[in-house]
């Protein structure tokens, strides 16, 4: 191995600089070159690519956002698209690519690993934690640090005029971003995705605060979820209790990266060249309980990761 390309696909998330500045100075170590596609896949199907030095990843590790850009590029998956990326990747005599990104991205390679012997390694980055056999994603604490800092703000006010907040956090269609958020703001109320809830439960939840004396309470719910607009709506109507929703948005996906992300993304980025080097499989990096292994890319795209529904007690017991 000579030669190993790196793309950041998907949706940015803060901690992806920090994983190509560990990828390009670990395989800098190893004495491979590395080149850098521009745009995520985008930069595939184009040939929109650099040479990446240790110098040309200075200064990057502090950063959100991702030096390479990205997108989401719905011509790579046309067949048109995949053998173009996988011309592109011969082309350029890359002998394996580092995938960094979330699922989405995830299913990407594993689509064009029907079109390529090249050897992939995927290097686990989005805010939604959703990556099936990893417990935790480059990005997630980032994001939900960010999101927790929002609601202590938001609580100024809920609690000064004596207001119930809908606040809706991202994660597309799951709820790993609602459900730390929730628990680590202390919210009365946690919607998900993946547990079905009707307005009378969430009505019935806010009025037993009242008989308990909270005069204010967070909602945090999950963008998946559905219109939150309408749930704020209906809380204030069948509570008489006044709601305002707060939509947190793409804050969330940037700003600097915490420690925490930076130290995943040192790790994971260090395991994807070694992983490179060493198997034959197409796999990607994952965390599990601590420790930094891998699993094959087909095992993680296969599999739906579950979320840990006992923690939703858990955050109901806590505010009570
Ligand atoms: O996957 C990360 C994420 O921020 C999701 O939480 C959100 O639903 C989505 O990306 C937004 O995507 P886009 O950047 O295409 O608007």
């Amino acid at each position: 191995m000579k030669r190993i390309g790196i793309v950041t696909s998907g949706g940015d998330a803060p901690g992806m600089n920090a994983a190509i500045r560990a990828v390009v100075r670990a395989a800098h170590t190893k004495d491979l070159e590395i080149v850098g596609f521009e745009r995520g896949w985008e930069g595939l199907i184009n040939n929109k690519c650099r040479l990446l030095s240790p110098r040309s990843v200075s200064g990057i590790l502090q950063f959100g956002g991702t030096i390479l850009h990205t997108s989401r590029c719905l011509e790579f998956w046309t067949k048109d698209g995949l053998q173009k990326s996988a011309e592109t990747l011969a082309f350029n005599r890359i002998d394996g690519l580092v995938v960094i990104g979330g699922d989405g991205s995830f299913n990407g390679a594993q689509a064009l690993s029907k079109e390529t012997d090249i050897r992939i390694a995927g290097v686990p980055a989005t805010i939604d934690n959703d990556v099936y056999g990893n417990d935790e994603t480059i990005g997630f604490d980032t994001a939900v640090n960010t999101a927790v800092a929002e609601i202590d703000k938001i609580r100024d006010t809920a609690a000064s005029m004596d207001r119930v907040f809908v606040v809706e956090v991202m994660g597309r269609t799951r709820g790993f971003i609602a459900l730390a958020v929730g628990l680590a703001s202390g919210a009365e109320t946690i919607l998900v995705p993946e547990v079905k809830f009707t307005i009378d439960d969430v009505v019935g939840t806010v009025k037993q605060n009242v008989q308990k004396g909270k005069k204010s309470g967070i909602i945090v719910a999950a963008e998946g979820i559905g219109d939150t607009r309408e749930l704020s709506r209906d809380v204030e109507k069948l509570t008489g209790i006044e709601s305002r929703l707060s939509v947190l948005g793409y804050a969330q996906r940037g700003g600097n990266p915490t420690a925490r992300s930076r130290y995943l993304a040192g790790a994971f980025g260090d395991k994807a060249v070694e992983l490179l080097l060493e198997e034959r499989i197409n796999s990607i990096i994952v965390l599990q309980n601590g420790k930094v292994t891998t699993i094959s890319l087909e095992e993680s795209v296969r599999n739906k990761k579950p979320l840990d529904l006992s923690l939703l007690d858990l955050a109901r017991m806590l505010a009570t």
